[in-house]
């Protein structure tokens, strides 16, 4: 059998963290990452049937029974993931009750998944409801993100809105919109519950004064949705402090829906 450190999703996984990390988005242990793996891939790497450890997942995740993870370790750095894998970053099964984690390689140091693992699953269910090709849930802290959780209301339209009129491509990446959660103790099942609620609308999720979830078809899609939305609140940061000479107006941001195809929410725009 080959070395699973040589598949491609591990190394896109590992590399995705160290892009992250090198954004500054992930400092310490902060953030974590999530991947649906396809059985057949995973097969060419690991016996699938071959169980190292069980870990008890704490709420029903049922709806997952089988699926392989690919998810990062609770208390890793995203900056040491790469070079070293097999202690910062797990594979497991959801057993068929879906009460258990099946580890089937990684968490070598006997650690466990990440402590989000209840926003993870959870929203990885309400995200496949929508959309059978989801694959991926990141969960990052990017610092204009944040930064703007604390001189922005919290009003979902009206921090998507604001989002939109910052770079005309906003509305071309995130037309749906951005979920937006009041700061919450984290790491429970309630903060899981809550996210994958948002998630039902939405492919994105701020978690207020903490972070953002975003979600995808594969990790380039997921990163490239956050990466937006932090850039986009990087230059909200940069300009609040002066009179604003121009913007993208109600009618613009029409425009460009119109223009590349995409629906918003309804009553949105003027
Ligand atoms: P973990 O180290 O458990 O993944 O937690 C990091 C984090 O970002 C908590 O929200
Ligand atoms: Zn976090």
């Amino acid at each position: 059998m080959k070395d699973v450190k040589e598949s491609k999703f591990l190394r896109e996984f590992t590399a995705t963290l160290s892009n992250m990390y090198r954004l500054g988005w992930d400092e310490r242990n902060g953030g974590n990452l999530s991947e649906i793996l396809d059985e057949d891939e995973v097969k060419k790497y690991l016996d699938t049937d071959k169980v190292i450890r069980t870990i008890p997942l704490n709420f029903d995740a049922q709806y997952l029974a089988g699926k392989i993870f690919l998810i990062t370790g609770t208390g890793k750095y995203f900056k040491n993931a790469e070079a070293d894998p097999e202690n910062n970053v797990g594979i497991f099964r959801v057993s068929p009750d879906g009460q258990n984690a099946l580890l089937l390689w990684g968490y070598a140091d006997g650690g466990r998944f990440t402590s989000e693992l209840p926003a993870h699953l959870m929203s990885h269910i309400e995200r496949l409801k929508i959309d059978t090709l989801h694959r991926v849930i990141l969960h990052t802290h990017p610092t204009n993100i944040i930064a703007m959780t604390f001189v922005h209301d919290l009003d979902e339209r009206n921090f998507t809105y604001t989002l939109w009129q910052m770079i005309t491509e906003c509305m071309v990446v995130f037309p749906d919109g951005i979920g937006v959660l009041p700061w919450m103790i984290c790491g429970t099942n309630e903060i899981g519950v809550a996210t994958a609620e948002k998630m039902k609308k939405y492919r994105l999720c701020v978690w207020a004064q903490h972070g953002i979830f975003g979600s995808g078809r594969d990790l380039d899609e997921a990163f490239g949705l956050v990466e937006t939305v932090e850039k986009a609140a990087e230059i909200y940061l940069k300009i609040k402090p002066f009179e604003i000479k121009a913007k993208i107006e109600d009618d613009q941001l029409k425009q460009i829906a119109e223009r590349f195809n995409v629906s918003y929410p309804d009553g949105w725009l003027k």
